[in-house]
Parts: C-alpha cells; structure tokens; sequence
C-alpha cells in the first residue's frame, strides 16, 4: 500500500488532495493542519516549521509521497527557509515530492509563460515580495536538493472544493452581487484560472506515477480578473453587469504581475484529467 503524506491538508487544496486519496483503497493518505482543526476528518497538528515535531512525525510516517500544500500569507518565508528544509533534509530519493508552486514565480509579468522560461523575484520592499520571493527560492532548493519531485504551478485557483468550501474571491463575489452591490476587477492582469477540483485531480492522478519535472497547470484559455469574473457571476446566475472594470492605477512597490498566465500543454500530455 502506498502512503501518502498531504501537509496543509485543512486548506482550500489540500483538503480536496487530501478527500480525493482518502477514497482510493490501495492508498493510505495522512494529513496535517496547523490551526484549522478540520471537522472532517482526523489530521494531525503539526507545525511544519518546528524541527523536532516534524522529525518525529516525518520519521513515524515514512511516506512514499508528500504533497506540500503549505501556505501561510506574510510568513511564507519561514514556511521556505524553515519548513521546506526541514522537509528536504528528511527526504530520501525513495519519497516522492509533489510541491505546489504559483504562477507569481513569473512576477516579471510577461507571459504566457513555459516551464523553460527563467523564473524572477521582486524587490524586498514590494508587497508581493514574501510569497513571490519564497516561491521562487522554494523552487531552487528543490531542483538543487533532490530528483525525485514534481513542481506544479498554477495560477489563481477557484470553485467549490470537497467540502463545499469556495476561493475568497468567488465567495467576495457572491457576496457582493447577491447583495445588488457592484464590484471591480482589473482588466489588465492576466491570468490561468485553474478549478480545484481539476487542480486536485490532477494531483491524485499523478501520485502513483513515476513522472517527475516542472509542469505549469490549467487549461489552454487565459482570462483577465475582470473576464474571469463577469463569467462566473454569469455561471452564478447573477447580474454580470455588476461586475465592473477597476483602475489600473498602482503605486511602484503595489504593482501586481500583469500577465503570468501559463503554457500549460506539458500537463496535459502526461495526465487524463482535463481542465474546465
Ligand atoms: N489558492 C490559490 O489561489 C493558489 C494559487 C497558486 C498556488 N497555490 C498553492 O497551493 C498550495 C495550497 O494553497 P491553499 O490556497 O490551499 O492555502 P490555504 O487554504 O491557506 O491552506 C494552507 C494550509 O497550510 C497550513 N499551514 C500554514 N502554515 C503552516 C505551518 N507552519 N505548518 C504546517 N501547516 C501550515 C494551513 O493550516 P491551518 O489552516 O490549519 O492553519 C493550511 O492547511 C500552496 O502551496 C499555495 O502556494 C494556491
């Protein structure tokens, strides 16, 4: 029986991963939270960061795969420098590493981006620095570390999960446009918005595989915020017409990548799962 380690399993994605191993029989699948006890299911509590819990639990699972599906908003470079290496310094090349990654390792802006292309940081005092900067360090202490592992980026994910749960942004929609309240999205930020559910699929599938490499994920359409967005008020049965443009206007150290949508043709030629 394969053993599967999902950390970060009481997240938006992780818990979907997490749903979809649990009901396949010839999987045995263990999930972490920090804080968010699940009501779902039985997790452990573990705090990635912390170097002796997570020898202890590293050591007591011993899994085949480990699928990091980590985030943590303005501590996301503890979760590289500490989390990660603790991950790594743990890993044999018997154990298979699926790491999550994002589309804003591109925060140069000028996609569509492959897989080839070269990868950018922003500066410190950039407001996206933290993440973009500890997604793109995390990538390079994998490629230099190990060999057998998966990088998987995606752009903004959204839809219902497993357990019903939306992205905050679709929820900030609904919210909005139930009320009759108009709300705006940038029309120049372009992006591959890639659905939960095909994005965990995606990951199940590939667990037993013996695929490794970097793959970008999601479909072959590429859509601004405010595109993305008039559709799925549309598709919520909402009146779209709320859905406004917004300024473009930002300051120097706020400006957000204007295009890291993806090339996502690699993907789609190693899994079954197809991409809405
Ligand atoms: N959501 C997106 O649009 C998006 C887009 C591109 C890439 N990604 C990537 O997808 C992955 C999952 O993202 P998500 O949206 O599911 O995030 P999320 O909903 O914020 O979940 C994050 C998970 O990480 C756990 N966590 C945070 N700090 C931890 C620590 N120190 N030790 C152990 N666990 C810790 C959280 O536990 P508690 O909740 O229990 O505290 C939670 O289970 C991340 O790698 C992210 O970079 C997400």
């Amino acid at each position: 029986m394969m053993k599967v380690v999902v950390f970060g399993a009481s997240g938006y994605v992780g818990t979907s991963v997490y749903k979809l191993l649990e009901n396949q029989s010839d999987i045995e699948v263990v999930g972490t939270y920090l804080e968010t006890k699940p009501v779902f299911d039985e997790l452990h509590k573990l705090d990635i960061n912390e170097p002796e819990s997570f020898s202890d639990f590293f050591k007591k699972e011993n899994p085949d795969v480990v699928i990091w599906s980590v985030m943590n908003g303005p501590n996301e470079y503890e979760l590289t420098d500490q989390g990660l290496l603790h991950l790594i310094t743990h890993l044999t090349p018997a154990t298979k590493l699926i790491y999550i990654s994002s589309d804003f390792v591109y925060s140069d802006g000028k996609g569509p981006y492959t897989e080839e292309d070269s990868l950018s940081t922003l500066p410190d005092d950039h407001i996206y620095s933290n993440y973009t900067n500890a997604k793109v360090k995390a990538e390079r202490f994998i490629k230099n570390e190990l060999s057998n592992y998966m990088i998987l980026r995606a752009g903004p994910v959204y839809g219902e999960n497993q357990i019903g749960k939306l992205d905050a942004r679709t929820d900030e929609l609904s919210y909005h446009l139930r009320s009759g309240q108009p709300i705006a999205f940038r029309g120049d930020l372009i992006r591959t918005f890639v659905h939960v559910e095909d994005l965990a699929n995606t990951i199940a599938e590939l667990v037993p595989k013996d695929i490794t490499g970097i793959y970008n994920t999601g479909p072959s359409t590429n859509k601004s915020f405010y595109e993305f967005m008039s559709g799925m008020a549309e598709q919520l049965g909402y009146d779209a017409s709320l859905v406004e443009k917004a300024s473009e206007y930002e300051e120097a150290d706020e400006e957000v990548p204007k295009d890291t949508s993806l090339v996502t043709e690699k993907i789609t030629d190693i899994v079954n799962q197809r991409f809405r």
